[in-house]
């Protein structure tokens, strides 16, 4: 297990919207680099940085035309090179976004896997045997091509999927391939020689898109844990302090498929959305949300993973309506207490830190369509285009907040009471006690059916912490066979303990030595 991981906290950045350094309105390599410091005195040590491959843009980089290289959007091989060495001098981490299930229909292998006259890529992506037979249960793409068949897609119908095989061929189709099978081998030996290159330019690892849904007809995912355990084994070998964090959702599987962490997602079974993104959230003030089956499926998740790794939950992503969407304010900074003291690895989505909103009403950009309103550009301080570009606005990559009191991270910096604060001292505070840290346990203490507050202990071997969060209005009691000692954070008052019965004011999140 590596050992950076124990303390790794991750911010990850979506390279269009960060910092332009040329004025074309398109955040770059260079502007990721010049804002390293910020991230470290934030207090983040890693990275994931979305896909920044040569790439049409038909889903901001998700369809890749080259895994070997970088958009020139955002700069050249050499450039993203010196982001993993200033990264490493700053002693922080740097992930890449491998997008394995498909590429864009512009790859090259997509073209000559098109071809009616049999190659080498004839069996890199999956095709029926007859355009008019359609694949079940899947997306696919027809009649572009010469060569008799449908292409299944991935996502957008510009993603044809790469043939890692089905998990049960079915022997009346004979398009249908094995994982075994020579053309997803070759498949898979070709993703590994893309993660060896970058690796040796200096990543440190990959976040994987799309993880779990490799191998086809596999719903339960054993077939695609197999593929994963290849990949594993092939990595033991070569790459040993490779990082590798799926997009999957299911920490039981991806952890045995040998991934170091999994996310928790807005879709699949975690009930992570009732957190933050539902109608009535566990952490708006209102007091309305419920937080028991979000735990129910933590604990399940979290003993089946005990020892093998990290369940890392994220402020958000580019995927999903911004944190500062549903909550705001004070809810916010509770929120951050709770992501800070969770065990797994933390992962702030640009700009969550300073409680950047999603910009409502945007023309989609780049496949964005709803999820474009999280994807803007980062504000920064008070100049031209909150400092992200001193490109013309309406050149900008895509349109920022307009509100004029928008958060900026010189505002908030310049404010003792602000988020930014919080989330720092948060961080610090997290850093500085090994029971909150990532591997560090953990055992719910309330956590019941339309209840607040929520709270549980985290233990390492030298300390345990007693965390309570309520993020109700309402003040709060509950009863708790431990007594807090000295507090080594809170936020809205102090708890008060009596008779192994606790209170808690509203809106308020506390963390004590017991
Ligand atoms: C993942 C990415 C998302 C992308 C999709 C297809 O879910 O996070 O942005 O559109 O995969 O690659
Ligand atoms: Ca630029």
């Amino acid at each position: 297990m590596l050992k950076w991981l124990d303390q790794a906290i991750f911010y990850e950045i979506y390279p269009q919207s960060f910092l332009d350094t040329n004025a074309d309105g398109i955040g770059d390599f260079q502007g990721i680099i010049e804002k390293l410091d910020y991230i470290r005195s934030l207090g983040c040590n890693a990275l994931w940085i979305n896909p920044c491959f040569l790439s049409p843009f038909g889903d901001a980089g998700y369809d890749v035309a080259d895994y070997y290289r970088t958009a020139p959007r955002y700069g050249t091989n050499e450039d993203l090179k010196r982001v993993f060495r200033e990264a490493h001098k700053r002693d922080m981490h740097v992930l890449l976004d491998l997008v394995p299930g498909h590429t864009s229909i512009e790859h090259p292998w997509f073209k000559e896997s098109a071809k009616i006259k049999r190659n080498e890529f004839t069996d890199r992506y999956i095709w029926t045997d007859h355009v008019w037979t359609y694949p079940e249960g899947m997306g696919g793409i027809s009649g572009f091509s010469q060569r008799d068949g449908v292409c299944v897609t991935n996502f957008f119908s510009i993603q044809p999927a790469l043939n890692y095989g089905f998990y049960q061929p079915d022997p009346e189709k004979k398009w249908q391939q094995a994982f075994e099978d020579e053309g997803p081998q070759a498949t898979l030996a070709a993703m590994e020689d893309v993660m060896r290159f970058w690796l040796n330019m200096g990543c440190d690892g990959f976040r994987v898109d799309m993880a779990g849904s490799l191998v086809k007809n596999d719903p339960e995912g054993k077939g695609t844990i197999r593929l994963w355990q290849q990949v594993r084994s092939f990595l033991d070998k070569e790459f040993p302090q490779a990082a590798m964090i799926s997009e999957w959702g299911e920490p039981d599987k991806s952890l045995l498929g040998g991934f170091h962490m999994d996310f928790l997602l807005h879709f699949g079974p975690s009930h992570y959305n009732d957190l933050f993104r539902c109608p009535e959230p566990y952490f708006s003030s209102r007091g309305k949300g419920d937080i028991y089956e979000f735990v129910e499926k933590y604990k399940e998740n979290y003993e089946k993973s005990k020892g093998k790794g990290l369940i890392c939950i994220p402020s958000g992503n580019h995927d999903m309506k911004r944190l500062a969407y549903q909550i705001h304010g004070d809810e916010l900074k509770i929120a951050f207490a709770f992501l800070l003291s969770m065990p797994g690895a933390p992962f702030i989505y640009y700009g969550d830190e300073i409680g950047m909103r999603y910009v409502e009403g945007l023309d989609s950009v780049e496949g964005g369509y709803d999820r474009t309103g999280s994807r803007s550009p980062m504000q920064w301080d008070s100049s031209t285009n909150a400092g992200f570009s001193s490109a013309p606005v309406q050149d900008l990559y895509i349109a920022q907040d307009p509100d004029p009191h928008r958060p900026t991270v010189q505002n908030q910096m310049e404010d003792p009471n602000s988020l930014y604060h919080e989330v720092k001292k948060l961080i610090k505070i997290r850093q500085e006690h090994t029971a909150l840290q990532n591997r560090s346990s953990i055992d719910f203490i309330c956590a019941s059916k339309n209840t607040y507050p929520l709270a549980y202990v985290r233990k390492s071997q030298d300390e345990a912490v007693l965390v309570i969060i309520n993020p109700s209005s309402a003040s709060q009691s509950f009863s708790c066979p431990y007594i807090p000692a000295e507090p080594i954070y809170t936020f809205g008052g102090d708890c008060t303990s009596d008779n192994g019965n606790i209170s808690v004011p509203g809106s308020f999140a506390g963390f004590y030595h017991i």
